[in-house]
């Protein structure tokens, strides 16, 4: 019994001590709650944004001009709502931008979401507390569109948008995807002294 009590205070330590490397998830209902909806609204007008902006450059330019469009203006309209002590982004395993790598942090949130797909769970967006920073994270999903741009080459891309994505970046691992595939995350950065909590 008290081997028992002994190995229970172990394993206490371990997820205790583990829990701070990995960040905490946010104990304080309320506040997670605050977090979580100003971060899922955040991401819907982000996306709304961009969505509509790629479907509009699709019929006025073609797939290889809202291509090249998506490479300057991703990032300025994935940003387009991030303010003062907010930062928004996405990443992923498999990018097109060299930027949109996952940090190591990112990485533990990732494979849990990964877990889930595999288990056939539903994924849900997450609040971590961290230092001095809230991190919010939800999943990104391929829809049938994407595959214009992150599907199957010769398949889906055809081979003339695919020269164009190729020389832009030549590092690509954004193909390959189908319909309904994990493809990434929004990561949103909540910096608390700024949002005026703690
Ligand atoms: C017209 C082509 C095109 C379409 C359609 C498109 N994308 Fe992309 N996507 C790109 C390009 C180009 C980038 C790299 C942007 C940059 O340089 O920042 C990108 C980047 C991304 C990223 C950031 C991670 C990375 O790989 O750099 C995600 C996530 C993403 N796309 C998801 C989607 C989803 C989900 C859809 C459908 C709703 C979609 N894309 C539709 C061209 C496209």
């Amino acid at each position: 019994m008290k081997r028992i009590t002994f190995i229970s205070f172990l394993l206490f330590i371990f997820i205790a001590c583990n829990n701070k490397d990995a960040g905490n998830s946010v104990q304080n209902d309320d506040q997670a709650a605050v977090y979580l909806k100003q971060g899922d609204s955040i991401v819907k007008i982000t996306f709304d944004t961009l969505r509509k902006t790629v479907i509009k450059a699709i019929s006025t330019k073609g797939l290889s001009g809202a291509l090249m469009l998506c490479n300057v203006q991703a990032k300025p309209i994935t940003g387009m709502y991030a303010s003062e002590g907010i930062t928004v982004g996405r990443v992923t395993d498999k990018n097109r931008n060299p930027e949109n790598t996952l940090s190591a942090f990112d990485q533990a949130v990732w494979e849990k979401y990964r877990d889930q797909v595999a288990k056939k769970d539903s994924l849900k967006s997450v609040l971590i507390s961290r230092n001095n920073e809230f991190h919010y994270y939800k999943p990104i999903f391929i829809q049938p569109m994407c595959l214009n741009c992150h599907g199957t080459p010769g398949k889906e891309i055809s081979k003339e948008l695919l020269t164009v994505i190729d020389s832009l970046y030549p590092a690509d691992r954004a193909k390959g995807y189908k319909a309904g595939d994990l493809r990434g995350m929004w990561h949103i950065v909540f910096t608390k002294q700024m949002a005026g909590k703690d």
